[in-house]
């Protein structure tokens, strides 16, 4: 993780916000590169999921909407996360990714017992944040706790519980996470997560809005404007890509958990009578086939269902794409079923019908909807996570030496052909070199490079994961006799390989490359 954050800082991907300020927690810039690759996420998303079906139309709903909207889908009352404080070193940790165990010894006489047993004792408490090794790091500080208190007998099994499950009289005997002392952390209490302002002159409560949490409510809230345009018959999907905003009590893992993040939703609206579990596993589907064709390793996708007691109570059924990123397997991409409960409760709070009129059966009824959310910033990580490779290439000396590369899917990569010519100081070359590039610069992002010797320019590119380079040379310029003339050296990210192609055969061959 850490190689990729240092890559994304030092070749323009990704920067701190405002980090000549000392920065902000849970806010990113995105540099040159990383707008490209955002901008080439959404555009693929987009194109995929409106302009190549029948059945999906687009939206951009306001980010500020009428505060009743959060009231109806339930975000003013329980859009909350149970928050832990710690008042020595003032850090705040959500409670449910804050875990703890009890350490208890086994008196050496009863080898059999275990932790349940009345006669096993307790010697103190240990604690850690949510990791691919939260029970190793607990079961480690066990042992270490143990030994500094030199208590003899064996230690019972460690049981890991979230800090939502400990006792109130536990509470003050468990180490805060950042200061290794019991004592100083708070009873988890209910924090809304929605940002606030206010929109008008006044500042009292009747001018409170939000900044939107999700972008799924402008779609049920324009629900019925769309159905009367009449472009649409269930089954249906409206579709938004837009900024979201959720004051995270933890911000972390770079740009994977976020205050500012931009969300791609989509609500697929179904009949009140259809199979939803036919269109669950549909939408599940496709965004797996989806995600591997922007160039995630299908290897490192994995599904996870929600558990039935822990779904949301207007949810039939959630499922997870899960992605195994450096720091464990988190949720990507969350495809839940959510029954007709939005399009209800906002009929309910705006007093305006949200029922749908089917003129085959002439039948009216309250849609169900099935909702693909997913968030541009994790698809990006996940991305750059599973391009990040390092091998060896040979330098200009036919010596082997390593390389970074990022393995972009070519539809995805920022840069689609860097164009070089092979001497900067040979005018010919130079301006064969820019025609090349004015040539296909109004159909793809390509980047004119003459710094320095062809290796160190091709591996300049492989680290930002450009998959083709073309180099101009003096066969181009017909030097060689006239069957080379007006060809390029074409040199493959991947294998490194290295063809002549047609100056007039390019355009086409980029084209059904990176489409
Ligand atoms: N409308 C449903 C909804 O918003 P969610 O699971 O809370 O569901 C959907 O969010 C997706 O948005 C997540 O799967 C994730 O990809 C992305 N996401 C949510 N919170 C995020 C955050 N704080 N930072 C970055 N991405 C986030």
């Amino acid at each position: 993780m850490e190689k990729i954050v240092s890559l994304c800082k030092r070749r323009g991907f990704i920067f701190q916000s405002s980090e000549i300020y000392g920065g902000i927690n849970g806010f990113w810039d995105y540099g040159p590169l990383g707008a490209e690759l955002r901008k080439n996420i959404r555009d693929c998303w987009w194109n995929d999921m409106v302009r190549r079906r029948d059945d999906i139309v687009g939206l951009e709903s306001s980010i500020i909407m009428h505060p009743k909207v959060w009231e109806a889908s339930g975000h003013v009352a329980g859009f909350n996360d149970p928050m832990v404080d710690c008042k020595v070193s003032k850090q705040r940790f959500r409670a449910d990714q804050l875990f703890f165990a009890r350490v208890e010894i086994i008196p050496e006489a009863s080898a059999e017992t275990t932790h349940s047993d009345p006669s096993t004792q307790t010697i103190g408490y240990v604690v850690a944040l949510e990791s691919d090794r939260t029970d190793e790091e607990l079961r480690e500080k066990a042992i270490e706790l143990k030994r500094k208190k030199s208590i003899r007998g064996q230690l019972a099994p460690i049981v890991a519980l979230d800090f939502t499950q400990a006792k109130p009289e536990e509470i003050t005997l468990i180490p805060s996470p950042a200061t290794g002392e019991p004592g100083s952390l708070t009873a988890p209490r209910a924090f809304n997560m929605m940002l606030q302002t206010h929109v008008g002159a006044l500042r009292d409560e009747s001018a409170i809005a939000y900044l939107r949490p999700e972008t799924a409510q402008g779609m049920f809230a324009d629900f019925k404007a769309i159905v009367d345009t009449g472009r649409v018959k269930v089954p249906f999907g409206i579709a938004q890509i837009g900024k979201s905003f959720r004051n995270e009590i933890t911000p972390r893992n770079f740009i994977f958990r976020s205050r500012e993040f931009e969300q791609m939703e989509m609500e697929y609206f179904i009949s009140d009578q259809d199979d939803w579990m036919k269109w669950h596993r549909y939408w599940i589907d496709w965004c797996r086939d989806w995600l591997i064709s922007v160039g995630i390793p299908a290897a490192q996708i994995s599904e996870y269902n929600h558990p039935k007691e822990k779904l949301s109570h207007y949810s039939k059924g959630t499922t997870d794409l899960m992605f195994q990123y450096p720091f464990g397997t988190q949720e990507l991409w969350g495809i839940a079923a959510r029954g007709n409960y939005d399009l209800s409760q906002h009929s309910r709070f705006s007093g305006t019908s949200m029922e749908y009129f089917d003129e085959a059966s002439k039948r009216k009824y309250i849609p169900h909807v099935i909702e693909p959310a997913v968030g541009v910033d994790r698809i990006l990580l996940a991305i750059l996570c599973g391009a990040y490779t390092e091998d060896e290439a040979p330098d200009e000396k036919g010596k082997m030496e390593s390389r970074v590369v990022l393995r972009f899917a070519p539809r995805i990569a920022p840069i689609k052909a860097a164009i070089f010519p092979l001497l900067k100081n040979k005018p010919e070359l130079v301006a064969k070199a820019k025609a090349v590039r004015d040539l296909l610069r109004p159909h793809l992002t390509v980047f004119y490079d003459e710094a320095g010797a062809i290796g160190r320019r091709y591996r300049r590119q492989d680290e930002i994961g450009t998959p083709f380079c073309l180099t101009i040379d003096f066969e181009t310029l017909g030097e060689k006799g006239d069957d080379l003339k007006d060809t390029v050296t074409l040199r493959d990210r991947d294998s490194m390989k290295q063809e002549r192609v047609k100056v007039s055969e390019l355009l086409p061959f980029l084209l059904s490359k990176v489409c």
